[in-house]
């Protein structure tokens, strides 16, 4: 096959890029190719319409390309392309961060700039542990994650992370972690719509680690409220509210990991809005400024602001960390503009709206060949294919690459393909990503 790029009329080489989280000899053989993007969709170089039911990479929740933040970018990259962000401020990186501590939770008002989730995971992990050093207790370094967790592919987050491919080709990575049992349970929970009913329990698990490190070397829990990229995995009810309350008791903090479920995933603002759970610290990126450009951010609750700032001798740099990029300018640009975005058109509320219409589609595919289970919540799903035998996440490949070729954009991890469509998903184009999900799983051997 000839590649070109389409817009330019370039010829195309696929050696050079050393492609990320990809199969590569596989994916080069046969790539898969996106040129063009607009609302729902993409298009190929060919020009084959791709309808995507992944917002990209669980990021695009406006939508593809919208007006108002292309339009933000283009004027904010002619009048300043970047500007320093270390003693030096400007003015748009302030009204991101003010346009993102409207949509925070009460009493979480402060927000710094990383340039990804996994800069964002790691930015959170070191906060934490400056904050109890800043309150004259330095000995709390310990990071408890949890198994089946995502943070991100740095040293910190891959380390608190609990996916064990991702881990286990560089040993340790960082000293001082340790990882509560995953909240999945098939044999309990299989096919149950939201959140499932089995497994608060999982939470206690917390205790054991308490008991083992003492809570006087624990620094923070981090936990997805909703772990998506190890295949869409919904807290039990209750689960998160006893995690809070042992983390209370212990004095630990509690960051949620809100990449994906930030900005509107599960129909609010955030997970933590959603679930009704205070979290000390939030991490997000993707949707925050609707992946225009690359950005992350943490949120911290105001107090872990004040006692790590206000506990400094005045003049001196309080937190000793940042990015060349925190609060780049065009990123900040599309924050503001994909905010306003999010509230003019009432994107949260939308995909709360369209949840039910969305989880009774998704669960029709049940009794499916190879479906092990169904899993949704706000506009997410996952749905789990019995693995071939001696070939795990083949099927879910090959699920991928022929609705790929049938024109609609799934994402899979492992057995599991897991839909997040952008918030602008009208009912018929649920019909058609189920109806070809079906259309796959009947010839998928
Ligand atoms: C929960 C969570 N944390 C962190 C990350 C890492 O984000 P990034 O790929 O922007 O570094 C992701 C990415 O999917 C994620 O889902």
């Amino acid at each position: 096959m000839k590649l070109e790029n389409p817009h330019t009329g370039t010829a195309l080489s696929l050696e050079e890029w050393w492609m990320p989280f990809t199969a590569n000899r596989h994916f080069k053989a046969a790539p898969r190719l996106l040129a063009k993007a607009e609302g729902m969709f993409y298009w190929t170089p060919e020009g084959r319409e791709i309808l995507d039911a992944t917002s990209g990479l669980w990021c695009v929740n406006a939508g593809h390309c919208r007006k108002p933040i292309v339009e933000a970018i283009q004027r904010q990259a002619a009048t300043m392309d970047y500007a320093p962000p270390f003693n030096v401020g400007h003015p748009i990186g302030f009204e991101a961060a003010t346009a993102v501590a409207a949509v925070a939770p009460a009493g979480m008002k402060r927000v710094f700039f990383a340039n990804s989730g996994s800069e964002a995971a790691d930015t959170a992990m070191k906060m934490a542990i400056a904050y109890h050093r800043a309150r004259g207790e330095p000995a709390r370094r310990i990071i408890v994650g949890r198994e089946r967790g995502y943070h991100g592919v740095n040293i910190g987050g891959t380390a608190a992370g609990g996916i064990p491919g991702n881990r286990k080709a560089y040993g340790p990575l960082m000293a001082g972690v340790d990882h509560l049992r995953s909240t999945h349970d098939l044999a309990r929970n299989a096919f149950t719509k939201g959140q499932p009913a089995h497994g608060a329990e999982f939470a206690d698990e917390l205790e054991r680690i308490v008991a083992l490190h003492d809570a006087s070397n624990i620094a923070a829990v981090i936990v997805e409220p909703m772990a998506g990229s190890a295949g869409v995995l919904i807290p039990p009810t209750g689960y998160l509210e006893k995690l809070r309350a042992i983390c209370d008791k212990h004095g630990i903090l509690l960051i949620f990991d809100e990449v994906i479920t930030g900005f509107g995933r599960l129909g609010a603002p955030f997970a933590a809005t959603r679930f009704n759970i205070k979290p000390d610290i939030i991490t997000c990126a993707k949707a925050i400024n609707n992946a225009a450009v690359p950005m992350g951010a943490v949120i911290a609750r105001n107090e872990i602001h004040d006692t790590i700032v206000n506990g400094a001798p005045d003049g001196t740099i309080e937190f000793l960390h940042g990015y060349t990029y925190s609060g780049h300018p065009l990123a900040a640009a599309a924050v503001v503009a994909t905010q306003k975005l999010f509230a003019e058109e009432k994107l949260f509320d939308r995909a709360r709206q369209m949840e039910p219409y969305f989880e009774q589609a998704v669960h029709s595919l049940k009794g499916e060949r190879n479906v092990i289970d169904i899993r949704n919540m706000g506009l997410v799903a996952g749905i789990e294919l019995e693995p071939r035998p001696g070939a795990p996440a083949r099927r879910a490949l090959d699920a991928h690459i022929k609705c790929f070729e049938a024109g609609v954009l799934v994402r899979f991890t492992a057995d599991i393909i897991a839909l997040s469509p952008p918030l602008i998903i009208e009912k018929a184009q649920i019909d058609r990503v189920v109806e070809t999900i079906r259309g796959v799983l009947k010839t998928l051997d």
